[in-house]
């Protein structure tokens, strides 16, 4: 398991309970992978190392968490002295690694997804910014952490924003930007397993980007999530496969570069039906803590099915409850976040919730806070309403004097609950 955050706690906490694992590994981990699995310290950027490590220890699977490494093609050093990998290639990481790549399929392969144009410069940009109406959603093309859409209210900031982009705003990301028409709806996130042919739906999952409560202020990784989502009903979830991921997944072996691990659809639920808003090419952080709150297989003999191009006859169980998740972020979070601050979890797994850590450290026998989001306190229930309940009276019972957290995760779902 490659990553540090609270997706790959929750993933090598499963992973530690699958009946088909032997050994569990983890770099560079954190203090929570560290209670599941064997930490190491090993850089995802050398592949080289990575390599010699898998060989050195008979690694059966390799789990990539984050997408950095997977566009950087840390699959195929892998795959390419045959050890099998959970995530793409770098060719088909491009569904998250590039904006304008996946835009251009949606187009080829008719998935419905909104307007859009590619521009390679400042004036091109203005002069496309006709074609379009407020409010403009501008988008730098390659990865930006999470921080590379804008959505202007009308021209003037737009043309600021396409200026902050060409200028190196977003670095390299920026070369290249995508302007796409605004979509209107609820956004919601579905999740498929994929050996590149076969797609195994994997769950539905809705989180809050904002900081702030009734999600308003500036966008964050993910303030919390819950799984599943009923806004993304079975016949909504049917249409997402048939009309968006199955075409998806078909058109990249069509260009033999297919696609393999989890493929996340960011989707907005408009007027004429599921549109795709973005692709990630692994789990959401933190809708992947509540994903696997719920799932109930084997993760190593599923992933590595993926990995094997095996996945012909799986099936994916998954709990009939909801998970609902808490980040708690350190002050200063989405900007520059306090670093170093205690923290005690005191009993608040008693009832049955868990905390994943997605930003700790250990420091003389001490958990101290090390990231801008640093737990994801995570609770089940019969609906949302309860999950909510037990979630929160875990919260309470962190000492986190230096962390804050929204109170209000679920809310619009709390809302249609009648409560
Ligand atoms: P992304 O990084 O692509 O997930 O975009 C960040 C957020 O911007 C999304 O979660 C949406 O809330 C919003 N967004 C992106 N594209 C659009 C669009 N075409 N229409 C409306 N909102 C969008
Ligand atoms: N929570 C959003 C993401 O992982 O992209």
């Amino acid at each position: 398991m490659l990553g540090s955050g609270g997706r790959e706690h929750a993933l090598s906490w499963k992973l530690a309970q699958s009946p088909s694992l032997t050994k569990l590994y983890a770099a560079p981990g954190n203090p929570g992978i560290a209670e599941e699995a064997e930490v190491v310290s090993l850089d995802a950027t050398d592949h080289d190392a990575v390599v010699a490590f898998c060989r050195e220890h008979g690694i059966a699977l390799v789990v990539i968490g984050p997408e950095a490494p997977l566009v950087d093609g840390l699959a195929d050093s892998l795959n390419a002295v045959d050890i099998p990998v959970f995530g793409p290639s770098k060719a088909a990481a491009q569904l998250e690694g590039s904006k304008g790549f996946t835009k251009d399929l949606c187009a080829q392969a008719d998935i419905p997804t909104g307007a859009y144009v590619r521009v390679h410069s400042l004036d091109l940009a203005v002069a496309a910014l006709d074609g379009f109406k407020a409010p403009y959603v501008l988008k730098a093309d390659g990865l930006a952490a999470g921080k590379g859409v804008v959505i202007a209210k009308d021209r003037t900031e737009a043309q600021a924003a396409l200026a902050d982009m060409f200028g190196g705003g977003f670095g390299q990301a920026g070369a290249q930007v995508v302007i796409e028409e605004f979509l209107e709806g609820e956004e919601a996130s579905f999740f498929a397993l994929t050996d590149g042919k076969t797609v195994l739906p994997f769950g539905t999952a809705q989180d809050h980007k904002q900081v702030g409560e009734g999600d308003t202020g500036p966008n964050t990784g993910g303030m919390g999530a819950y799984s599943p989502a009923p806004v993304l009903t079975p016949e909504l979830q049917s249409r997402a496969m048939d009309e968006l991921v199955r075409p998806t997944v078909a058109a990249m072996a069509g260009r033999s570069t297919p696609y393999s691990g989890v493929l996340y659809a960011g989707l907005m639920l408009t007027e004429d039906g599921p549109k795709l808003i973005e692709y990630n090419c692994r789990f959401g952080d933190p809708e992947c803590q509540v994903l696997m709150m719920r799932f109930t297989g084997d993760l190593a003999a599923v992933m590595l099915a993926c990995a094997k191009g095996e996945l012909a006859g799986a099936d994916a169980d998954f709990a009939d409850e909801t998970a609902l998740t808490v980040v708690m972020a350190a002050k200063g979070y989405p900007g520059t976040p306090e670093k170093g601050g205690a923290i005690a979890l005191n009993d608040a797994e008693a009832e049955g919730a868990k905390v994943f850590h997605a930003g700790t450290r250990e420091q003389d026998g001490a958990l101290i806070a090390n990231g801008g989001r640093v737990l994801n306190v995570t609770a089940t229930g019969a609906n949302v309403t309860q999950a909510k309940a037990r979630a929160y009276a875990a919260v309470d019972k962190v000492d986190f004097p230096t962390g804050f957290c929204r109170r209000d995760i679920g809310w619009k779902e709390v809302a249609r609950e009648g409560n």
